[in-house]
């Protein structure tokens, strides 16, 4: 017998969740609903409190991660919604390269007496492990931004839980395509949904997923005192980028393989950091920093730019940024790999790699 409710797979899900019914007349997307408020009565009430748009992204988004989503107005406002769960003067657990903003919280929380934050080298498996062992709250990155480290999540979990502390995965770089931390009982996962989740450049916004009713209801209520929910439109950009993200996600990956594969035999090019997944690769360059300077503003198609995980290539030296920590090399160049034809991409890179000796001298 045919199975009356079979498991759809994730590129079907990306596709079909959150949809109005199949029924005459119904559009086939949600419209976006501009509405500060509701007539008295129902559920939403007040447009702080809840908006058809959201609902709609956070469905397709909880549907894809396996749990239930909330969606912020950016993802710093999703990272600083779970900084609030830890009560005072209680231990939160971080890689020491985590995005750089949200190490950024975390001081300015501990600078104000808040929280004691606990920075690890998550690449020292067992120096992680341990340092789980009093936290309130495991932040968890994988891979790291920009270093790419990667971190194998269930023994961290298990011993993040075995100290009665939540644990938290940032997902922004692998999506719930490649990686669903609730599955191996992460707590919550949070991204920034400005980068692949959206991935068009053009909208910031943020997301937390929990399959816990208590943690979703706690985040909920934060949420609707502080009002820091996205706008509409921002929702229905954020869900109709969504749609594509496995073929996105699938094309930008294999042209990433395949420029880690070119770039590995540079000789300009000293290391390249890619962790086997995902359309972000870092790499560092033997001439140093002012090279990757150069290296970024002598290219055409990639773009001198923040951010990622948008259609088009972007790159930048993260070290440009004064706040990025001293153990991510001078030289290194954050890639996010878009969607374009790989051999452009190349063409358009391997000139401005093969310049930098007459131009660095
Ligand atoms: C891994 C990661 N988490 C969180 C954020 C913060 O997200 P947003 O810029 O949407 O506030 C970023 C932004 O770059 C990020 O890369």
């Amino acid at each position: 017998m045919a199975d009356p409710a079979p498991t759809l797979r994730p590129s079907t899900i990306a596709v079909t969740a959150a949809r109005p019914p199949h029924e005459p007349d119904q559009p086939l997307n949600h419209p976006v609903t501009l509405a500060s408020t509701y007539v008295a009565g129902g559920d939403r009430e007040y447009g702080r409190y809840a908006n058809p748009s959201w609902t709609a992204f956070e469905e397709a988004l909880g549907a894809l991660e396996g749990g239930r989503a909330l969606a912020f107005s950016s993802g710093l406002a999703a990272v600083s919604t779970l900084l609030d769960l830890v009560g005072l003067e209680q231990t939160v657990v971080a890689p020491r390269h985590a995005y750089n903003g949200s190490i950024m919280q975390l001081a300015d929380l501990e600078a104000r007496g808040r929280v004691k934050a606990r920075l690890v080298d998550v690449t020292d498996q067992q120096a992680l492990v341990a340092a789980c062992d009093d936290a309130a709250l495991v932040w968890l990155e994988t891979p790291t931004n920009p270093a790419l480290e990667v971190v194998d999540l269930p023994p961290v979990i298990e011993a993040a839980h075995a100290a009665g502390a939540y644990v938290v995965v940032d997902n922004t770089f692998a999506t719930p395509l490649l990686q669903r931390p609730l599955d191996v009982d992460a707590d919550l996962v949070v991204h920034s949904a400005t980068k692949f989740l959206a991935g068009h450049s053009d909208v910031v916004m943020g997301a937390v997923v929990t399959r816990s009713d208590e943690l979703f209801d706690v985040l909920k209520k934060r949420r609707d005192l502080i009002g820091n929910s996205p706008g509409p439109f921002e929702a229905w950009l954020a869900l109709r980028g969504l749609r594509t993200l496995p073929v996105r996600l699938d094309r930008a990956q294999a042209n990433a393989k395949e420029l880690v594969t070119r770039l590995s035999s540079h000789p300009e090019v000293s290391a390249v950091r890619y962790p086997g997944f995902g359309a972000v690769v870092a790499i560092e360059l033997t001439r140093g920093g002012m090279a990757a300077d150069v290296l970024t503003h002598t290219t055409s198609l990639w773009v001198h730019a923040t951010s990622l995980g948008g259609v088009e290539s972007t790159f930048e030296r993260r070290r440009r940024w004064k706040t990025e920590p001293d153990t991510i090399p001078d030289s290194l160049v954050r890639m996010s790999v878009g969607i374009e034809d790989v051999e452009d991409l190349w063409d358009d890179l391997v000139q401005a790699l093969d310049a930098l000796g007459s131009a660095t001298g």
